[in-house]
Order: structure tokens, then sequence, then C-alpha cells
């Protein structure tokens, strides 16, 4: 059984996109592996978020992750800051990295960029403590995106190191796990091809939004005046709602309104509302579980402590073995 291991950012609500995205897989995931899902609260630090957001970010993400399907009785869900055996590992590795190539890492030139104001240490960190994350519990393979395939393959250089250094073979170089085909890109409302929260709050569906919400915000997506010849190609917009109809509604809908598009007969205010009702429809176990979660602290408590057990037991032996490959013990 191969051990996985996840970081999800604590970044509050989660939308569809998110949901067709990573966190469909991660609950398949569950099944098959020995999974470790952890919210990155430290990692979240370096942009300074506000305690009280934080603090609230993470309830959400967790009562979101739970709600869809994520099952603590099959993977250890804790909080990083809640194992802080994390920190110990990053601080050991950093002694095995070079200022330099964490300069060249691509996401921190890119913050240098964007921030110029808080290129903080932590920055600068970033990769040895998420190589922390991942090497914590040995893991074998880490579910990722594009935009995180750089610090995996810096995990596998100084796990690498690490075991060239110390003379073993202790640290399993761990791969990615690739989804392929199942990643489902889920457009925004807006006309735009990815639903993004930092883009635009409004083209995004939450899995917490209410049935009426969901309603307003799909009647307001972006549409046309419609084609004026049969069997056009469809504009960005209107292939949006196609996507989001193809994701959530029955095939017979879908055909359905894609004849009528392609005979010039199609009223979009008649596809919005059934596109309403069948992601209100979709998302209807989901939303009623966030309506519960939410009001269940004890729960959520349990969920978090018990999967920081798990996720400390495996971390400790992790240390007790790094600290004496390095040399580290009692005399
Ligand atoms: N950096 C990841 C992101 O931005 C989050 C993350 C932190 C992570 N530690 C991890 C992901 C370990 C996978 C494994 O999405």
């Amino acid at each position: 059984m191969d051990i996985v291991v996840s970081g999800i950012r604590p970044t509050g609500l989660l939308h569809l996109g998110n949901y067709f995205g990573a966190l469909r897989n991660f609950i398949k995931m569950q099944n098959e592996n020995r999974c470790y899902f952890f919210i990155a609260d430290y990692h979240s630090l370096t942009t300074h978020p506000k305690a009280e957001h934080l603090h609230q970010n993470i309830r959400n993400v967790l009562i979101d992750y739970l709600a869809a399907g994520l099952d603590p009785e099959k993977a250890a869900i804790y909080v990083q800051s809640d194992v802080p055996q994390v920190c110990e590992l990053s601080l050991l590795l950093s002694m095995q990295v070079y200022v330099g190539e964490l300069q060249r890492v691509s996401s921190f030139k890119e913050k240098v960029r964007r921030q110029p104001d808080n290129v903080n240490a932590g920055l600068l960190n970033y990769p040895v403590l998420m190589a922390a994350d991942i090497l914590l519990h040995r893991a074998d393979k880490v579910p990722v995106g594009k935009d995180q395939e750089q610090h995996l393959e810096l995990t596998r250089d100084f796990a690498q190191r690490f075991n060239h250094i110390h003379g073993t073979d202790y640290f399993k170089l761990p791969v990615a796990y690739n989804f392929g085909s199942e990643l489902v890109k889920i457009p925004g409302l807006d006309g735009t091809t990815k639903m993004s929260k930092s883009d635009n709050e409004n083209s995004c569906i939450f899995l917490s939004d209410a049935p009426e919400v969901i309603r307003k915000k799909v009647m307001k997506a972006v549409s046309d005046a419609g084609p004026t010849e049969p069997n056009q190609p469809k504009p960005q917009a209107i292939e949006n709602l196609f996507t989001l109809m193809k994701a959530v509604s029955a095939p017979e809908t879908l055909q359905f309104f894609e004849e009528q598009y392609n005979q010039c007969q199609i009223r979009y205010g008649d596809m919005k509302k059934q596109l309403a009702a069948d992601i209100t429809a979709y998302i209807a176990p989901i939303y009623e579980r966030i309506l519960e979660l939410r009001s269940d602290d004890d729960y959520l408590r349990k969920v978090l402590q018990r999967g920081a057990e798990q996720a400390r037991e495996s971390a400790t032996q992790t240390i007790q073995d790094v600290r004496e490959l390095i040399g580290i013990k009692p005399l």
C-alpha cells in the first residue's frame, strides 16, 4: 500500500473547480492508499493572514473536505501545526539545502515579483517545509498539480541528498500521483476558462452556496445573443456553460441543449435555469453535510485530534530515525 501525502491550502471556501479538480480524486485515493491529508497552516503564514481569518479558513476547508467525502476512517486528516515534528525535519533538511537553489525556484521568483515588500524567509524556505511535510511520512506519492511539480522535484533532490550524505536509502523518492484524464477543468461563470476565487469570486459556485445563491449566480453568467447560423463553433462563454452542464447534468439534458444550439433555437435563460437546478442537485448532499458540520465542533475536533495522533505516530518515528542517522542520539 502506497503512502500518499498532500497539503491543502487553507484558502477558505471550496468551489466546483476545486471539487472536480483535486478533491474528487483525494476521495478516490483514500480507498487504495495510506493517506495523510493536512491543512497547511504554517505554509499559509507566508502571506501574513489575519489570525481570525486563518482560524476561520482552516475550519471552512476542513468542513468542505469532510462534507465532500474525505473520510477520517480511511485517511489521516490533520492540521499541519498539530504535528510540529515537521518543523524539526524542515530545520534538519534546511542545513543541506543551498540558498541559491531556493532563490531559483519559480514560485519564489514569482512572489518576489508580485510582493516585493514581503519577501520573507518563510517564502524562501517554503519548498523545504513542503519537502518535510512529504518526507515526514516517507511518502511514495504526492498528488500535485502542474504548479507544484518543481516543489516535488526539489523534495526528491533533498531526499536523495540526505540519503547520499548519510549513506542510507532511508527516504524514498516520492513521485507525483497522476490523475491524468480524471481532472476535469471547470470554467468560471464570467467567461474565463478557469473557476478561480482569486480571479473573481462571483464566477465561482461554492460547495456551500445555497440554492438561491447558485440560481442568481448562474442566471448572471456571461452568455450572448445566441448563434445566427446552425452548427457554429461556440464562443468561450457559451462553451463554458456546456462544460458545466456536462459535469453536473444528465447526458440527455446536455444533448438537448446541444441540439437547440446547433439549430439556433437555444434560449440561454432556459439553459441557465436547468444548469442552476442541476448544480444544486449535484452538490445537495455536500451542501447539506456542510450545514450539519458547521454546527458540530465536537466532531470536527475529534477528527483533527485523531488525525494528528496518527500523523504524529508516523512523524515521531521519522524524526527518531533521522536524528539517529545525523548523529543526534543519547550519549
Ligand atoms: N504547496 C502546496 C500548494 O500550494 C500545498 C502543500 C504544502 C503541499 N505542503 C504540501 C502539497 C505537501 C503536497 C504535499 O498547493
